[in-house]
């Protein structure tokens, strides 16, 4: 639709449907000859990654170091005390020597720019692995996920419950591509950004942003829940427990949401807090699958930024 081919993958909408289904199909293709123990398609021999992290990881830490060795590449670890993005150096600094070392960079930091800027000076093309404001590549596995488990995005109900945070801007970016029903249930005063909002609502989804859970989940095809406080948050911890009374995800609320729901969350859960142990455990949740599924999005995604 005339948008530009951006090399980085940083929001879901910096690209079109087609693009995202392609990746996504391509996702399947490539998670099939993996899990057949197929090994001969090494795409990425001879090719390097830099991981940034600014913030702990298991997930995106492991999935894309594993993934990219998959793949025949070499992917180098830098952990928060390592690179220190913005302390220790400029980002615009380390964006590119990074680069001359590496054919891509994935990097999960605090604030949003800083991710824009890396993007912005590295001539390699940076990956997104989560930022204050999204977490696409987190998307994308839960899209594939969703395709694996009830077969469409399209015409689903996906109701979010809890902070209105960075998996909430993602959902949203991947609604201003995808059409679907998404709802986000949360306390007064931890909506998601109301920008964003509009962006998934202009482009045709239906978006709804509502204080209560138990009439959210009604119908839904997903319920999709997080930590309430994220990295960088934690000291908020306590309070938060006390403000999100009533949004914890527990096998009642399940019930409510009807039979056909699944029971997602991006991982790590705090059992006990804003999910139970119970829904965590019940035959619908398909938390690990989903978990899963991030190093086979994320291969898609790999090869789609190195045109490979
Ligand atoms: N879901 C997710 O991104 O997990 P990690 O923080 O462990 O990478
Ligand atoms: N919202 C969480 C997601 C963790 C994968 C955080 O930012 O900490």
């Amino acid at each position: 639709d005339g948008k530009q081919v951006p090399k980085d993958f940083l929001h879901i909408n910096d690209f079109d449907k087609d693009t995202i289904m392609k990746i996504l199909n391509r996702a399947i293709e490539v998670k099939a000859m993996i899990k057949s123990g197929d090994r001969s398609f090494q795409p990425f021999k001879g090719k390097s990654m830099a991981m940034v992290f600014a913030k702990p990881s298991m997930r995106t830490r492991v999935s894309f170091e594993t993934g990219f060795f998959l793949l025949g590449g070499h992917a180098v670890y830098l952990g928060p005390d390592d690179i220190q993005m913005g302390k220790r150096e400029e980002t615009r600094d380390v964006a590119r020597v990074l680069s001359g070392y590496n054919d891509i960079i994935m990097a999960r930091v605090f604030a949003h720019q800083d991710i824009l800027d890396l993007a912005k000076y590295a001539p390699v093309p940076v990956i997104n692995g989560l930022t204050d404001y999204n977490h696409p590549c987190q998307i994308m596995a839960d899209a594939l996920t969703m395709i694996e488990h009830i077969g469409r995005i399209e015409n689903t109900k996906v109701v979010y419950v809890g902070d209105g945070n960075n998996i909430v801007h993602s959902w949203l970016l991947l609604a201003a591509v995808i059409p679907f029903h998404f709802v986000c249930a949360c306390p007064k005063g931890f909506e998601p950004d109301a920008k964003t909002v509009e962006i998934a609502r202009s482009a045709g989804s239906k978006i709804e942003i509502t204080n209560d859970p138990k009439e959210a989940v009604k119908g839904a095809d997903v319920v999709y829940t997080d930590v309430w406080a994220s990295m960088g948050q934690k000291e908020e911890a306590e309070y938060r427990k006390q403000v999100f009374q009533g949004f914890m995800v527990d096998e009642a609320l399940m019930e409510m949401a009807g039979p056909k729901a699944f029971l997602m969350h991006c991982l790590p859960a705090e059992r006990g807090v804003e999910v139970t142990d119970g829904a965590i455990e019940a035959p619908n949740s398909i938390v690990f699958p989903q978990a899963e599924n991030r190093m086979h999005a994320q291969n898609a995604i790999m090869l789609h930024v190195l045109g490979a």
